[in-house]
């Protein structure tokens, strides 16, 4: 089946001005990514529509709070997903983490190749970061569920987290949390929770 690096609706003007990037970004994990065992084998529509587009709209959902953040932290980010998306269509600052030397020095030769100066690889253990609080994003890293259980409510902040779409419970006293449903493609409907400490 050949590849098609298509992009729903909702995507489109995210991916405007940089579709060639991801383009590259998106070879990248087909090759390097499946080689060095950042990614298990799949096919090249998969990779894109599961990881690039999926990636996109953890950065179409920052856009739409503009001015409200400018760092943000990707835990547990594996082959860059989906910290470099919103690297590449986004001005934030990125901040790629991951405990596993291997993956961060990938990540460090794929940011020169993008040649990319807001997007930065780090090694370490995520929970650091969910100490601190910030703002956050993972996906396939921590459950929602575990996140509430995780953050400190003494501190500010946003955690975006890739889900199932199942109910959580939490306090609403505590916790501001938006489920948002989105395609990736024709047919699949993927989960995506944002969650705030109040
Ligand atoms: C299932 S992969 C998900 C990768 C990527 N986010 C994705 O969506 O494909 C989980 C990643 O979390 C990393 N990881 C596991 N425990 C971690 C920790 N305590 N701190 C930082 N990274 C961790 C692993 O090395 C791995 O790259």
């Amino acid at each position: 089946m050949t590849f098609e690096p298509q992009v729903p609706d909702w995507g489109k003007k995210l991916v405007a001005q940089n579709l060639d990037q991801l383009i590259i970004y998106h070879d990248w994990l087909c090759n390097t990514g499946i080689k060095t065992g950042l990614i298990s084998p799949k096919s090249k529509q998969f990779v894109w529509d599961e990881f690039v587009v999926h990636s996109l709209y953890f950065g179409k959902i920052i856009s739409e709070l503009q001015g409200e953040v400018d760092v943000i932290s990707d835990l547990g980010t594996g082959g860059g997903i989906p910290g470099i998306p919103i690297g590449i269509t986004t001005n934030l600052t990125v901040n790629l983490i991951d405990v596993k030397e291997k993956r961060i020095f990938e990540l460090s030769r794929l940011i020169k190749i993008l040649n990319n100066n807001n997007i930065f690889a780090i090694q370490d253990d995520a929970y650091n970061y969910i100490n601190k609080g910030g703002f956050l994003v993972s996906r396939c890293f921590i459950s929602s569920e575990k996140v509430i259980n995780s953050l400190e409510t003494n501190k500010n902040t946003t955690y975006l987290v890739s889900s199932n779409g199942e109910d959580l419970v939490y306090d609403s006293n505590v916790f501001h949390v938006k489920h948002e449903n989105f395609k990736i493609n024709k047919d699949d409907i993927r989960h995506i929770d944002v969650i705030n400490v109040k």
